[in-house]
């Protein structure tokens, strides 16, 4: 590991553009489980709670599940080192921009300024027929599902759903982002959610270096994986740090 550690310092610093992209993975040491593999909502949930006909035809059933994975549990969840690292690269221009996946806001909170959130927010809602936006409040969730105080329809979180179209501008931006990076960093993904999992794929068409940050292989460590670094995104990232000072 400590080759390959010194070998990708060597390629960020000597990088015009280097890009993060993160999956669910990467907030696991916060304690936000994955949606796959051990301990994956998906095994304990059914997603069926974010697909859209569902969500419309039984709000209160979709509504109370959501607050229970994404409001209840993850609430709480503070940045770990590795969002933490990803912001101190930005500040020292080793790092252009992340592209994630996840809702979870840590990214933010951790300082990182420019964040392309391919699947949304979690906190916001948002309304499904005036299309105002609320933060997320106590009394959002006295009654479920929560109505807009502006015309009384429902209300939805402003992450994207299953048949929902990805937000423009991330995907815009995304897109440029994978395009022009001649370093990519994956962290925390399978790459099993098209189209998020194809924004490393076009990085690789456009002639990106691509390293791996995952405790186990994904859908990219045998295809276009370059280096993969084995091992949690915290004590990973952490050491890519400490030989960028
Ligand atoms: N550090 C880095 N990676 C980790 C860690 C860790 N400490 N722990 C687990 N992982 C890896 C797992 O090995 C797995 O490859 O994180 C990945 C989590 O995979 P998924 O749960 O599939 O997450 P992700 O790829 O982000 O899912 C994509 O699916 O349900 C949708 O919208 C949801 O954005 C999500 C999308
Ligand atoms: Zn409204």
């Amino acid at each position: 590991m400590e080759n390959k550690i010194k070998e990708v310092v060597e390629l960020i610093k000597n990088s015009k553009r280097t890009t993060a992209f993160t999956g669910a993975g990467i907030s696991v040491e916060s304690g936000i489980p994955p949606f796959r593999g051990e301990g994956g909502l998906w095994n304990k949930y059914d997603p069926i709670v974010l697909d859209l006909n569902y969500f419309f035809s039984n709000p209160r059933e979709s509504w109370s599940v959501i607050k229970e994975i994404f409001y209840d549990f993850f609430g709480t969840a503070k940045f770990n080192r590795a969002h933490e690292v990803l912001a101190e690269m930005e500040k020292q221009n080793y790092l252009s921009a992340v592209i994630t996946q996840n809702i979870d806001n840590l990214h933010q909170e951790a300082g990182s300024k420019v964040v392309h959130e391919f699947h949304g927010n979690s906190k916001t809602l948002i309304c499904t027929s005036c299309n105002n936006r609320f933060p997320i409040t106590d009394n959002v969730f006295k009654k479920l599902p929560p109505k807009c105080e502006d015309c009384g329809s429902l209300l939805k979180p402003d992450f994207i759903f299953f048949g929902e179209g990805i937000p423009q501008q991330a995907y815009q931006k995304s897109i440029e982002a994978a395009q022009n990076s001649d370093v990519f960093i994956v962290i925390g993904s399978t790459g099993e959610v098209m189209p998020a999992s194809q924004m490393p794929v076009i990085a690789k068409q456009n002639g990106a270096t691509i390293i791996e940050i995952n405790p186990n292989t994904s859908n990219y460590t045998s295809g276009i994986t370059d280096i993969f670094l084995q091992g949690k995104a915290g004590e990973v990232l952490d050491l890519v740090m400490r030989g960028l000072e």
